[in-house]
């Protein structure tokens, strides 16, 4: 037995005889599961029917009756073939999932690793519907069984938490990373809702602005995944009232950039202009690049080519064209556009605030979202093209599993 595997195991023994709620592990705060047990009887439960699950860790102090609330992101699964395979995995099933998540970023409780809400209640909402939270229905033809119950997930954790303390919060924050982010903008008016009106709100989505764009093919690519994921798990009843009702086309108010505009709630936006996952499936997908001229591009912006650079900077300019109206509204949102090569950047302290944080205008993440989360200044940072930033640390995933996420 070497040295790690003794630390792990007296770890385990640790964990076995104290029961915490938490622990730290080389420095890394780990925080335990907690199971929504009566959620059954609502029937929020995950794709395989097990229990929802969150992970929190009391605030103190000064930060005692403040929430923070973290969707945990993950993809979606949009056909019967990619539920199923998704349902045997930590993202379909508590069963599967990790007991134990590190809390870092935003979520962690180091006063200089994350200056403004370390001392707060933060939970993180474990993400097993594979639908952003918001689905509701059931698939069932008498040999397979999955259920879609995302939203019913998201007011059972609420309300399980609510009991817990969030109540009588003082002041709250959604927030919410990839297909969490995605959620952050779906549920959080919502939230807003379910929360008494002296609270504070806001909302803050990280890499969830997904823009309804082309590939460059020219297919929808992002369209024809989330129609069949949204017409799939019945995503449409649960989309923005005021949106529905006004948008010509009900069901993009899927798409972040329809949506905004009837939020009433005051919001952060964070995404890269390059974001690498948008890039990746959304800009480039398999489909679209058959022969695999963009592979290297794709894994390291250094070695794209004239052309592609440009189909890059256009995409840039197309979310910020469709970012416009929020920036120029004066009300109480916010943004962080960075020109990193990335996708989440809250969760992961390198990111979030450390040594040496990628900055726009001098400002980090983390001080850029509390800024704007406590009135100290309006945050409105929009970086310039890449590739002027130095301060990146880009963040490119080894090449996707396409099947799990984009057909
Ligand atoms: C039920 O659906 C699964 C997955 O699509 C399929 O493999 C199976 O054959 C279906 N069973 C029946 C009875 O249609
Ligand atoms: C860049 O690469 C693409 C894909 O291989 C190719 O179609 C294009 O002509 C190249 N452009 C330049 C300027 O080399
Ligand atoms: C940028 O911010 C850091 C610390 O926040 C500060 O030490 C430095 O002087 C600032 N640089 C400029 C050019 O303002």
């Amino acid at each position: 037995m070497n040295m790690k595997s003794i630390k792990l195991l007296s770890l385990l023994i640790f964990i076995a005889w104290a029961a915490p709620s938490c622990v730290f592990l080389e420095d890394r705060l780990l925080v335990g599961m907690t199971l929504v047990r009566d959620a059954a009887a609502h029937g929020a439960v995950c794709l395989d029917g097990s229990p929802p699950a969150y992970h929190l860790h009391r605030g103190f102090g000064a930060g005692e009756h403040n929430w923070l609330l973290q969707f945990e992101g993950g993809g979606w699964c949009n056909d019967i073939p990619s539920c199923l395979d998704r349902a045997k995995t930590h993202r379909g099933s508590t069963r599967h999932m990790s007991k134990w998540e590190v809390f870092s970023g935003i979520l962690s409780n180091n006063a200089y690793l994350n200056p403004d809400f370390y001392n707060w209640n933060r939970v993180k909402l474990r993400y097993c519907d594979g639908a952003s939270f918001a689905g509701d229905g059931k698939f069932d033809n008498g040999t397979s069984l999955l259920y879609f119950r995302g939203q019913r997930i998201w007011e059972a954790i609420i309300r399980d938490i609510l009991r817990k303390g969030l109540a009588t919060a003082g002041n709250a924050l959604l927030s919410g990373c990839s297909a969490g982010g995605l959620a952050t903008f779906l549920h959080c008016d919502n939230f807003r809702n379910l929360l008494p009106l002296n609270t504070n709100v806001k909302c803050l989505s990280d890499a969830g602005f997904f823009l309804d764009i082309r590939d460059i093919s020219l297919n929808p690519t992002m369209r024809s995944f989330f129609e069949d994921l949204i017409s799939l798990q019945g995503i449409e009843p649960n989309l923005h009232k005021k949106c529905t009702q006004s948008f010509a086309f009900p069901k993009w108010c899927f798409f972040p950039q329809h949506a905004l505009k009837y939020i009433t709630t005051p919001f952060f936006i964070l995404n890269s202009a390059y974001d690498v996952f948008q890039f990746q499936h959304g800009l480039v997908p398999p489909s679209a690049d058959l022969h695999g001229h963009w592979n290297r591009c794709k894994l390291n912006p250094a070695e794209c080519n004239a052309t592609q650079i440009d189909i890059l900077q256009g995409f840039r300019r197309g979310m910020l064209a469709v970012l416009n109206p929020f920036y120029q509204d004066s009300g109480r949102g916010g943004m962080f556009i960075n020109s990193c090569f990335a996708h989440c950047q809250s969760e992961s302290q390198d990111t979030w605030f450390a040594d040496n944080p990628p900055r726009v205008h001098n400002k980090t993440i983390a001080e850029a979202v509390g800024d704007w989360y406590f009135n100290r200044r309006p945050t409105k940072e929009i970086d310039c093209e890449y590739p002027c930033d130095n301060t990146c640390h880009n963040l490119i995933p080894p090449p996707p599993k396409v099947s799990q996420i984009i057909p």
